[in-house]
């Protein structure tokens, strides 16, 4: 892991491998971690970048809110310290898409190509955002167990918990070590993120789509109109995964992602 400066903060990235750069941003609310059956299958053959988004991981905490365009100009200017001037990929899961609308949004001309992974173009239904604010008050009070309670069911295709407890266990650690504060002033930047379901079909740039197939959060249907929408996308649904699909089913996951790099 590197430390690297960006607007006079600490970010911590995992910087590694040579060639076309790819960007992997993790969800809400893990860390680059997450990527690691990817990093070691792209390493070979990519430099693969995958940060602590603000908030999360070990990089900067924070109160109030972060925007998801607050991380995507974070993004950029990692990549300016890191000297990346290629246009990269950028993989982004669930919160690591909603930050890849408005990186591309801002910062087109540094894209290659997108991967987008069980994630949603639509803002937060008012449900959604009441829900969310019952997890910030009580991720305030009391703490992170809340958090991991209410996500894990979400997180994880059924069979998950049973084929993979130790999976399940990982991110329960991760997510009661994150920082409550942190997580609260990213919720509230997941509640007034915009729609960008109008702007889809604006987007030029090669894109995977990739959900796995027990999703719930961002089920394959809505997946699938999403990329059918994305003039030149592609969406695949993978089994044996919930909305973790990259570490429940790192396999599929990792060959659809290599066929998609050779070609972009
Ligand atoms: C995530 O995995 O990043 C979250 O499920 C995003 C969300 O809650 O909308």
């Amino acid at each position: 892991m590197k430390t690297v400066q960006v607007a006079g903060a600490d970010f911590r990235v995992l910087d590694r491998g040579a060639g076309k750069p790819v960007l992997l941003v993790h969800g809400f609310p893990l860390d680059h971690g997450m990527w690691q059956a990817q990093t070691e299958f792209l390493v070979p053959r990519y430099r693969v970048i995958a940060p602590d988004l603000r908030c999360f991981g070990e990089s900067p905490a924070a109160v109030g809110t972060v925007t998801m365009e607050q991380m995507a100009d974070d993004l950029a200017g990692l990549l300016d310290s890191l000297h990346v001037t290629e246009p990269v990929v950028f993989c982004g899961l669930s919160m690591g898409g909603y930050v890849a609308w408005q990186f591309w949004r801002k910062y087109a001309a540094r894209l290659r190509a997108l991967v987008l992974c069980d994630t949603r173009s639509q803002a937060d239904s008012a449900e959604t955002v009441q829900s969310r604010q019952k997890m910030i008050d009580h991720v305030l009070r009391a703490g992170t167990q809340f958090v991991a309670d209410a996500m894990l069911p979400k997180l994880f295709a059924q069979d998950t918990f049973r084929r993979a407890p130790e999976l399940v266990e990982a991110v329960r650690q991760k997510i009661l070590a994150a920082r409550p504060e942190s997580i609260a002033a990213a919720i509230r930047g997941l509640t007034i993120r915009p729609d960008v379901t109008g702007q889809l079909g604006s987007i030029r740039l090669p894109t995977l789509v990739v959900v796995g197939e027990h999703d719930v959060i961002s089920p394959p249907a809505e997946m699938q109109a999403m990329a059918a929408a994305i003039p030149a996308a592609r969406c695949v649904v993978l089994p044996d995964a919930g909305h973790m699909t990259p570490l429940e089913n790192p396999a599929a996951f990792n060959a659809a992602l290599g066929r998609f790099l050779e070609g972009c």
